[in-house]
């Protein structure tokens, strides 16, 4: 009976329940070896000769069918978790390099091939450095020019990255050359379009030292533009008003895009518009720390978007804001 119950047995719980019922403490076999005391002296032998090699057949049976069961199992799961190794994997999508930071990545190799170190300062700055400092007096006019969200009365969010110019001096006078770059992002009560964005990235530039010249500037801007842009990149210099720079300058380059035919992206002028510069005014050096007697400079602030777009051929802004991986993906670099 025992035999042929272990025979339907098909999977451990069941094993288990066999080994119970007829292996076990209440089971006949264990009934009849109780009652062994109970026999006649001279039978005691025989009888527990034929009980115990009927439960070493048991336990044996038992032992079989257990390992008979394991091996079955570990097989069935084998041939379920198959793993086909020759499949192809698939595939991870790579990051890019957002197109401003990318901008942003060369212009920075480029100034360190001239020279120059990196700094950056606080986006929240005190109406002392924004404007003050820069020769930009409470009620001056010239104020209006950049509308400024303001988060108290003296703290506002920078509204360009001239601030650092004077920063920087004060945390390196009276050493001399300072020549330097700032990345960072400013903020402006703008509305937004196609060319405008209330946040965007600008990198200010600063060079002071003695005897530094108006052809200094243009000469660092000619070579940074050919190094941006290509070997012949014209670039323009025209007049125009900072309060911080006197004599100041706004600087166009020819429009890469249509070299100078006019289309979309330089608005049909065949030129953009990609930086403000200037000669460093004298109360900016002298407020600074650095006397405007021996000292003078020149700083330019660049326009890190203005740079995405003419180098990339974006006419809006707006697609460098928005994130849509479908612009984002062209900037992947191959693996
Ligand atoms: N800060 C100016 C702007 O944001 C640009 C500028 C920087 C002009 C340095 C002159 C010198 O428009």
């Amino acid at each position: 009976e025992a035999e042929d119950a272990l025979g339907q047995v098909q999977d451990a719980r069941a094993l288990d329940e066999w080994r119970v019922r007829y292996l076990g403490k209440k089971s006949a076999l264990s009934q009849v070896m109780r009652q062994m005391g109970t026999l006649p002296a001279e039978e005691r032998p025989r009888a527990g000769e034929v009980v115990n090699r009927c439960r070493e057949r048991l336990q044996a049976a038992w032992e079989a069918a257990r390992t008979a069961l394991s091996e079955r199992l570990l097989a069935e799961r084998l041939a379920s978790e198959r793993i086909d190794v020759t499949l192809p994997g698939r595939r991870q999508e790579r990051g890019a390099l957002h197109p401003s930071v990318r901008v942003i990545q060369e212009v920075e190799d480029i100034f360190l091939g001239m020279g120059f170190s990196i700094a950056e300062g606080p986006e929240v700055e005190t109406d002392e450095y924004n404007f003050e400092k820069l020769n930009l007096p409470q009620d001056h006019p010239a104020r209006d020019m950049q509308d400024t969200f303001y988060l108290t009365d003296t703290l506002l969010l920078r509204t360009h990255t001239s601030p650092m110019q004077v920063r920087t001096m004060e945390r390196m006078r009276p050493q001399a050359p300072v020549k330097v770059i700032v990345p960072g992002r400013v903020y402006r009560r703008d509305e937004d379009d196609a060319t405008h964005s209330h946040a965007f990235n600008q990198i200010e530039g600063l060079v002071v030292d003695e005897g530094i010249r108006m052809s200094d500037l243009k000469g660092v801007l000619e070579q940074f533009a050919r190094a941006m842009f290509g070997p012949e990149q014209a670039v323009r210099l025209r007049p125009s008003f900072f309060p911080f720079t006197e004599p100041s300058a706004e600087v166009d380059v020819l429009c890469i895009n249509c070299g100078g035919a006019g289309c979309r992206v330089c608005k049909e002028t065949g030129w953009i518009e990609i930086l403000g510069a200037g000669m460093v005014h004298p109360h900016v050096l002298d407020g600074a720390g650095y006397d405007s007697r021996r000292f003078n400079g020149f700083a330019f602030g660049m326009g890190v978007e203005r740079i995405a777009m003419l180098k990339y051929g974006i006419e809006d802004i707006r697609h460098l804001y928005q994130n849509d991986l479908r612009l984002l993906r062209q900037f992947a670099r191959p693996v």
